[in-house]
């Protein structure tokens, strides 16, 4: 039912919302099989809408978009078979992660998806049994997902994601709000998902841990296109252009020289 090779193909495509908002323009893109791409850019650029769009959540009428080799639109997303077949294979953890979290106890919104699916009892709790443990989440697996905190619920949205055993994933923000030893922990599965074969898209902000978690680097200007696309380490070494979009603002420091008023200087 799927192609292979290419995973994603994004011919001149934009994007605006209902309310006229601007989100995507001119986008053309192609990433194949087993590639690891973080998608940078300021707050507002677009990225959230990229994968949107990636996921079939969302729909233009601007330009193509071509996913495992079916062309994207809402009445191929509207065929049943077709939107579950594609579900299974591109996973999707949201921003808020709040937005995809309705069962009422952690486990069962982790077997959510293989329920679904039809799968056998038993099956069903051996693959929660893992995703669990690989995500360490033991300790809250018996309570409801809106108790938990803003890290835990983001980890409780990737394990229910990573249940199906999607061949892409679509990470949104996954490092955001999350302590040190967590977000070591996701970079690590990041590491290991990718090992085993699987394309990842990740969006972030944290220019620091991009170089751990890609091999591929997108970088959005704050007019919604995609403005440079190649190895993380050369993009990151590109203050120009990390400064240009809106992601480092390297030479002012502000100082506070009294009560009044405050200077910006500097610094080279
Ligand atoms: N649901 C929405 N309705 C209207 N405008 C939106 C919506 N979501 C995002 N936008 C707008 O689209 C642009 C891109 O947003 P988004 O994709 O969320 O950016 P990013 O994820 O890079 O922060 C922004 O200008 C934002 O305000
Ligand atoms: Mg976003």
């Amino acid at each position: 039912m799927f192609g292979d090779e290419v995973v994603f193909e994004l011919k001149d495509v934009g994007f605006s919302y209902p309310s006229g908002e601007n989100a995507l323009e001119g986008v053309n893109l192609s990433i194949g099989r087993g590639e690891r791409v973080a998608l940078l850019g300021a707050n507002g650029s677009g990225k959230s809408t990229l994968l949107r769009l990636l996921n079939g959540l969302l729909f233009t009428k601007e330009g193509t978009i071509e996913a495992l080799g079916h062309v994207l639109s809402e009445a191929i997303m509207g065929n049943e078979e077709f939107s579950f077949a594609f579900r299974r294979r591109v996973g999707f953890v949201f921003q808020k992660a709040d937005a995809q979290l309705f069962n009422s106890t952690v486990r069962e919104e982790i077997a959510f998806g293989p329920v679904q699916l039809g799968w056998p009892e038993a099956e069903v709790n051996r693959v929660v049994d893992d995703v669990i443990s690989m995500l360490n989440l033991e300790r809250f697996s018996q309570r409801p997902p809106f108790r938990l905190s803003g890290g835990e619920k983001r980890l409780v949205a990737l394990a229910s994601v990573l249940s199906l055993n999607p061949d892409v994933l679509l990470l949104d923000e996954p490092t955001g709000g999350l302590d040190p030893r967590t977000q070591r922990m996701l970079i690590r599965l990041i590491q290991q998902l990718s090992g085993a074969g699987k394309t990842i898209i990740v969006t972030t902000h944290d220019l620091q841990i991009v170089e751990e978690i890609a091999d591929r680097a997108m970088v959005f200007s704050e007019d919604h296109r995609i403005v440079a696309d190649g190895p993380p380490s050369k993009l990151l070494s590109d203050r120009d252009l990390l400064m240009r979009v809106n992601l480092i603002d390297p030479q002012f420091h502000k100082h506070v020289h009294d009560g009044n008023h405050r200077h910006y200087h500097s610094h080279d």
